[in-house]
């Protein structure tokens, strides 16, 4: 049945989930207000005094070796960059310039660092396209950002997985092969105050954007796309974190739209635009014996075209301690 639908879905009892969620988006307002205000004054030298100045710095990758030909590798270079961004204070941007393509290999960006750093995406970074490039990596991550705060990934530009070759080889299209791992293109894993907004994501290998064991995500103005017959795309991904924004967004992927799973809470769904794929899912399946107590879940406002499910819940069965409410409005059209 295929259909064209407006959903709003309040899961747990509304009185619960309505204040602290206030709270949560009121101050993700004011902290992009103090973000967006943008004052760039290159300084050298380091201040002594311990006032904090709202300097921001900007660093090219062009200036750290990159070629952006999208065909040299630019790994190197974004390690490079990442390492001085990181080890600087104040607020870094890492540029990443507009009508050039950085190929990057499997990459690990880690934290803490001592500074706030924007990776202000203008052009495009892409993957390699041959899978066996990931010969001896772990096959799970192409972008893996961990342990980093006060991030912000955003730029208005493109970050393409080339995930093609991927999926002919995955036991879903080719069933003579076995089922193997493949990366997800953006992870973000223990990552707190997190934003990724005005980008467009495109044909990963596997999931799109994952959030893993992060607190306070804002997910806004993206558009996350892959073919429908693309197998395992889910368009953003949250495990087990707490606090989770998803707005303004065009989600258009060969599988879930979104997925929650692992105790995540705080979750705020809101002008999403979904399909084709497999609309928004809760729980993790086949995860048998594993209790877990995904909370707070919002969708409030999405607008879903030919999903196979719109919102399920895949392990109601085995789901304790939720108590559910739900409130729908569906317009068909
Ligand atoms: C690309 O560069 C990175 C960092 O130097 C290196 O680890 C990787 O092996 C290179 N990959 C290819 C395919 O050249
Ligand atoms: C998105 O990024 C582009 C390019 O940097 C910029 O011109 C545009 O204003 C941004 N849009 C939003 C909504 O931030
Ligand atoms: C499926 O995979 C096998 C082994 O990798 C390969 O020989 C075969 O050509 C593939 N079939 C298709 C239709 O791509
Ligand atoms: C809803 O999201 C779309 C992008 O998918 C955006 O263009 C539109 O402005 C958003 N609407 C509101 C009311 O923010
Ligand atoms: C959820 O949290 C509970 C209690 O902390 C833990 O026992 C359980 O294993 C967690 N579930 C998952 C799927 O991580």
């Amino acid at each position: 049945m295929r259909s064209c639908s407006f959903i709003s879905i309040y899961i747990i009892v509304i009185i619960i989930i309505v204040t602290p969620l206030l709270i949560y988006h009121a101050q993700a307002q004011s902290q992009s207000q103090g973000i967006d205000s943008i004052i760039q004054l290159p300084r050298s030298g380091s201040s002594r005094t311990r006032t904090r100045t709202r300097s921001r710095r900007f660093l090219s990758i062009a200036d750290f070796g990159a070629r952006g030909d999208g065909f040299h590798n630019d790994t190197q270079a974004f390690l490079k960059v990442w390492e001085i961004a990181c080890s600087l204070s104040g607020f870094i941007n890492i540029v990443f310039p507009y009508q050039k393509t950085f190929l990057v290999t499997p990459i690990d960006i880690g934290g803490p660092c001592r500074s706030k750093i924007t990776l202000r995406i203008l052009g495009a970074i892409v993957a390699p396209r041959n899978p066996d490039v990931w010969h001896g990596l772990n096959k799970r991550k192409w972008i893996y950002f961990h342990g980093v705060n006060h991030l912000s990934v955003e730029g208005g530009g493109r970050i393409d997985g080339m995930g093609q070759e991927w999926w002919s080889r995955s036991c879903k299209i080719n069933t003579t092969n076995p089922c193997l791992p493949a990366p997800t293109a953006l992870t973000f894993h223990k990552c707190k105050s997190l934003k990724v907004r005005n980008l467009t994501v495109l044909n990963s290998q596997k999931m799109h954007i994952a959030f893993t064991s992060c607190m306070r995500v804002v997910a806004s103005r993206l558009k996350v796309l892959a073919p429908a017959s693309s197998p395992n795309t889910d368009g953003i991904h949250i495990s087990a974190t707490k606090g989770v924004e998803i707005r303004d967004s065009l989600i258009r992927t060969g599988d879930d739209c979104i997925s929650i799973v692992r105790n995540s809470s705080r979750v705020w769904i809101r002008n999403i635009s979904c399909g084709p794929g497999h609309g928004i899912s809760i729980g993790s399946l086949g995860k048998s014996n594993v209790w877990e107590k995904i909370q707070n879940v919002i969708v409030d406002g999405a607008y879903l075209y030919n999903t196979d499910n719109g919102v399920r819940i895949k392990t109601w069965q085995v789901t304790f301690f939720v108590t559910v409410s739900f409130s729908f409005s569906f317009y068909f059209t």
